[in-house]
């Protein structure tokens, strides 16, 4: 049997040290024929010309968690979208920073809004609109390897490009951060957020055409927290309670620098997925956080480029979670194990009121990632958990007014290797077909022709998930014939609060519903594995006027 590259990054879901990414290589070398002309096979994965760090080798739980600083407001202005207001002003300079990811990694070279990794929370409240002004002071060249061959990254354009993009955010086209809307080192951007919009755990990141994966990789996200007066209402953990989590993964070498995988065609180093060695909460790997016995409001996010988490906690101790990625769920859900794609968010309550004098662990998969010490300094626990959060009325589908199928497709070489993935076939650069009609409801189904799960994204809008269902890949691929052969099944029950990033499943059709409330434009709609996304699995959409 030859393992291809695919079955390779496919199973990618641990640790991948030196060894087995070298191994992989090895593997993939063994099953390409000799010669292949050019761009007619997909490029195989170099091996790194770094040695990297072996997790086994690193002292656990040795540097404190950092918290992310809360982004103050410089001054307050004025802004014409806001007659007669006095908003908040925040200056959000990208730059190079050095970091130290561990205790005994020597200091990392990165990217990071006001030189933080990850950048500072920006505390928003519904229906206080805020400005920020997106600074771009980054160096006029990247440390991390472009692929000039992608739609967007050619090389008559600027090699250090930025915009930035608030996950989540319902905000008007020319404040989303459109991917073509970049600028290079020495220009700025000010946005205006409306914050109109349920409490919820956004994040912002990099959204530059055909390098989206560097800059994010580099460094470039944060949190962004919406809160408003009916979850405050309900008491939940608040305060230094209240942690955002940002979870990602990197490849770092034994000098602590970054190393991005290329393939082994210099002329075009994309590839197709990007797992790292390390796991970093908040920046750090293998952190400590000193906890109170009481209950704490974690935010987790996937901030990172393709992995997956499948988090967990030790002592068979449970996760209650309270919100999915556009706000409270319905009711806290009681959790053994909380799977996250890239981009996903999932807010839970930890209860640590039994374990004083002990630790717990959060786990990916069977590896403690963070280290949770409780020791009890004497100070009351006045949170609750209530037994309801918030409700969220199902969307009926017979409301829609459009209901759009859409394929994600992959192209192949010979050998069955991913060269490009596509969103209905269509290329970013082909005309723009989704065109909903604004406050109208739409259902869109993904029909996912790879063998990959892909988490899906739309700008602008909340969305329900209404169900999966298994079809007929040959009756497609044949003769285009959308054949269920299964039931409908409906999203799990952590999926059924508000969402804006959905896993499309391979071999099934993914349904989900939404009003397309907002501003009319220009916006996107795209799969969040960074590498698909940089690599055409992004298309514009558009949001037209309402009929009046
Ligand atoms: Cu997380 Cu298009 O974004
Ligand atoms: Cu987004
Ligand atoms: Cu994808």
């Amino acid at each position: 049997m030859t393992i291809t590259r695919r079955d390779f990054l496919r199973g990618a879901g641990a640790f991948v040290g030196m060894y087995t990414l070298a191994d992989a290589w090895h593997s993939a070398r063994a099953s390409t024929p000799m010669t292949m002309p050019a761009r007619t096979s997909a490029a195989m994965l170099a091996p790194p010309k770094v040695p990297l760090i072996n997790p086994t080798s690193l002292a656990r739980f040795v540097d404190a968690l950092p918290i992310p600083s809360v982004a103050h407001a410089e001054s307050q202005r004025t802004h014409p979208a806001y007659p007669g207001r006095k908003l908040s002003y925040h200056r959000m300079e990208m730059r190079e920073c050095k970091i130290s990811l561990h205790r005994d990694i020597p200091g990392t070279r990165l990217w990071g809004y006001n030189g933080q990794f990850p950048g500072p929370t920006i505390e928003a409240r519904r229906g206080e609109p805020l400005l920020v002004e997106w600074i771009n002071a980054l160096p006029s060249k990247h440390f991390l390897p472009i692929d000039h061959s992608l739609h967007g990254a050619e090389h008559d354009k600027p090699e250090v490009r930025a915009i930035t993009h608030v996950h989540g955010a319902r905000v008007s086209a020319k404040n989303d951060g459109f991917p073509e809307d970049w600028y290079t080192p020495g220009h700025s951007t000010l946005y205006h957020y409306p914050n109109g919009q349920d409490a919820a755990t956004l994040w912002y990141h990099d959204h530059a055409m055909g390098i989206t994966r560097l800059n994010i990789y580099a460094g470039l996200f944060g949190a962004y927290i919406v809160r408003d007066d009916e979850e405050q209402a309900l008491n939940l953990p608040s305060g230094d309670c209240d942690i955002p989590l940002m979870l990602c993964d990197r490849l770092v070498a034994q000098d602590g620098q970054l190393y991005y995988p290329v393939s082994d065609d210099p002329a075009a180093p994309w590839v197709m997925q990007c797992n790292g060695n390390l796991v970093l909460c908040n920046g750090k790997v293998f952190p400590y956080f000193d906890v109170e016995p009481r209950r704490y409001r974690f935010r987790l996010i996937n901030t990172a480029n393709t992995r997956f988490f499948d988090l967990s906690l030790s002592h068979d101790q449970p996760l209650q979670q309270i919100a999915s990625d556009q706000g409270l769920l319905p009711v806290p859900l009681q959790r053994a194990r909380i799977e996250l794609y890239p981009a996903e968010r999932a807010d839970v309550v930890i209860d640590f009121s039994a374990f004083a004098g002990k630790a717990v662990q959060l786990r990916h998969q069977a590896e403690g990632i963070l280290e949770f010490r409780v020791r009890d300094h004497g100070r009351r626990d006045s949170s609750t958990l209530p037994a309801a959060l918030r409700g969220v009325p199902r969307i009926d589908p017979q409301s829609a007014v459009q209901n759009r199928i859409l394929t994600l497709n992959e192209t192949d070489d010979a050998n069955g290797n991913a060269m490009t993935m596509l969103l209905d076939g269509k290329r970013w650069s082909d005309p723009v077909t989704e065109k909903p009609r604004q406050n109208s409801i739409e259902t869109w189904s993904f029909v996912n022709l790879t063998g990959d799960a892909h988490p899906i994204h739309l700008h602008l809008v909340r969305f329900q998930i209404l169900d999966r269902r298994p079809f007929d890949l040959f009756a497609w691929n044949a003769q285009r014939k959308l054949l269920f052969t299964g039931p409908a099944q409906p999203p799990e029950p952590q999926e059924l609060g508000w969402k804006d990033t959905v896993r499309a499943d391979p071999g099934m059709v993914t349904r989900i519903a939404m009003r397309f409330e907002g501003e009319p434009g220009r916006y996107v709609w795209h799969c969040h594995l960074l590498e698909h996304e940089d690599n055409e699995m992004m298309r514009p959409f558009d949001l037209l006027p309402a009929h009046s």
